[in-house]
């Protein structure tokens, strides 16, 4: 095929999965992305947009579906866009997820030599989510409360089921969207600014079934709070916490803005392995808590510690991987931005009664400047790690986070990486000043989703010596 022109309608072959889960053709070596293909199929796709190297198209029909496809458990597959590869075979889904970091490694980090572990797998890949947050808008005049469909921003499908949530949270929605409904409640128009209900976050904790649920409106006063709070207590008697946040801005965000507490507490409890951890309602928690569990205790092994390391942890949340690590260390420090996770993260060392655990609060970049330069006031046995790890959000490292930790001379950096493709290039930076890349373990943090986690160890190519 020379190159394709928009609106074309071709008969494709579709070969390869891409990060993001759309299916990759290859005619006559030109790349065509396809949302909604699988390796295997043969579809019928129409050109939608072409640039220089590649082109993406729309699936109109499946002329021959790949052995690899399942049907799919969600009647809103296809039109929600939440879990892509729900059609793909998971065990389909998980090869692909190996693939993709090893080549992400290799092609975008130029790294080799390194071991590529099998990825960990879960063993009821489905209800694992323990955050959704749903927009709330309007459909033929009435109110939902549900998903966007993939890449219309001002649009919310009508939700009947979602099978990465739990069925609380479910049963959470739907209450929300009857009550929001009886009370007249106008849902919010992204295009105009205009309207009253924005969002709905619910959290649901996997070890203690308890519940948070945070509506966020416009600014103005709920319509009768009592009802709302009665109603959702009544239905739902795991419901531990009932918030209200004002969104006064045009963003469609449903984090980080001002609320008040209708009732209860702003935060709950969640378990994991024996550590029992508060998670604040904005406060970041992974969300998907039995495979978190798989993903700390893979960090863990990768830190192989003795019981007598100095452990560094970097982008700390609310210090789960620090108070997980505490046990078989001498002693942790945890950096993270947000003041309301150092907060918690303080509490949970307290409740968990770990001792050995210092949180700080700020940019990890500042912090690491500071305590590289003596600045901060800290136990000198503190400022030189053995361990360093780092589970920074999906843009990775800055350049000089990786220079820094280097500085501080750990002999183990282990990476936990949401995001391959800032992965790679962080690992051939750490490679430059003298890490190599060890070993890699993928773990399906969220499957049927193309989104990928992995833990990657760096050690440095020659030990430096005690006194260096
Ligand atoms: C992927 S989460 C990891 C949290 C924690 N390790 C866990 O497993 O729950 C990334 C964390 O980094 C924090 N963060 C983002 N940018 C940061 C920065 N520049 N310095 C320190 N923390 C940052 C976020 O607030 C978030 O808590």
């Amino acid at each position: 095929m020379t190159r394709p022109r928009r609106g074309d309608t071709h008969e494709l072959a579709v070969t390869g999965l891409a990060f993001g889960g759309q299916g990759i053709a290859r005619p006559d070596d030109f790349v065509v992305f396809v949302a909604g293909a699988v390796p295997g199929d043969e579809v019928r796709a129409t050109v939608t947009k072409v640039k220089k190297s590649y082109a993406e198209a729309r699936l109109e029909e499946i002329l021959s579906p790949s052995i690899d496809r399942v049907s799919a458990h969600c009647s809103h597959y296809g039109t929600c866009g939440g879990c892509r590869w729900q059609s793909l075979d998971y065990e389909v889904q998980l090869r692909y997820k190996e693939q993709q970091v090893g080549e992400s490694l290799e092609r975008l980090g130029g790294l080799k030599g390194f071991e590529m572990r099998q990825i960990k797998a879960m063993d009821h890949p489905w209800r694992y989510r323990n955050k959704v947050e749903f927009s709330i808008g309007s459909v033929e005049g009435r109110l939902v409360v549900g998903f966007h469909p993939p890449g219309r921003w001002d649009a919310v499908l009508p939700q009947t089921e979602c099978h990465l949530l739990p069925l609380a949270t479910e049963g959470v929605r739907a209450t929300v969207e009857e009550w929001l409904r009886n009370v007249g409640a106008e849902p919010w128009n992204p295009r105009d600014h205009a309207g009253y209900a924005r969002h709905l976050t619910i959290r649901e904790a996997y070890g203690t079934g308890e519940i948070l649920v945070n509506l966020v409106t416009a600014p103005g006063a709920l319509p009768d709070p009592t009802g709302f709070v009665d109603t959702l207590r009544a239905r739902h008697p795991e419901v531990v916490g009932i918030m209200h946040a004002t969104n006064a801005g045009e963003a469609e965000v449903a984090t980080g803005m001002p609320f008040q507490t209708l009732w209860g507490r702003s935060h709950m409890y969640e378990t994991l392995g024996d550590l029992r951890l508060k998670v604040s309602i904005d406060a970041f928690f992974q969300t998907n808590t039995r495979m978190a569990y798989v993903l700390y205790e893979t960090a863990a092994q990768e830190a192989a510690l003795t019981g007598d390391e100095v452990v560094w942890d970097l982008y700390s949340g609310i210090g789960s991987i620090a108070l997980y690590l505490a046990r078989r260390a001498r002693s942790v420090l945890g950096i993270e931005v947000v003041p309301a996770a150092v907060r918690d993260a303080v509490q949970n060392a307290v409740e968990n009664g770990v001792t050995a655990a210092t949180f700080l609060e700020g940019n990890a970049r500042v912090v690491l400047k500071e305590i590289l330069e003596g600045r901060l006031e800290l136990p000198l046995e503190l400022t030189r790690p053995d361990v360093v790890v780092v589970d920074p959000p999906r843009g990775g490292l800055a350049h000089k986070v990786i220079h820094r930790i280097a500085a501080a001379g750990p002999r183990r950096v282990v990476y936990v990486s949401c995001n391959p493709t800032t992965l790679a290039p962080d690992a051939a930076l750490f490679q430059e000043l003298g890490y190599r890349l060890t070993r890699v373990t993928p773990v399906d943090m969220f499957p049927h989703t193309p989104h990928i986690e992995a833990v990657a160890l760096l050690e440095p190519v020659a030990r430096p010596s005690a006194d260096e």
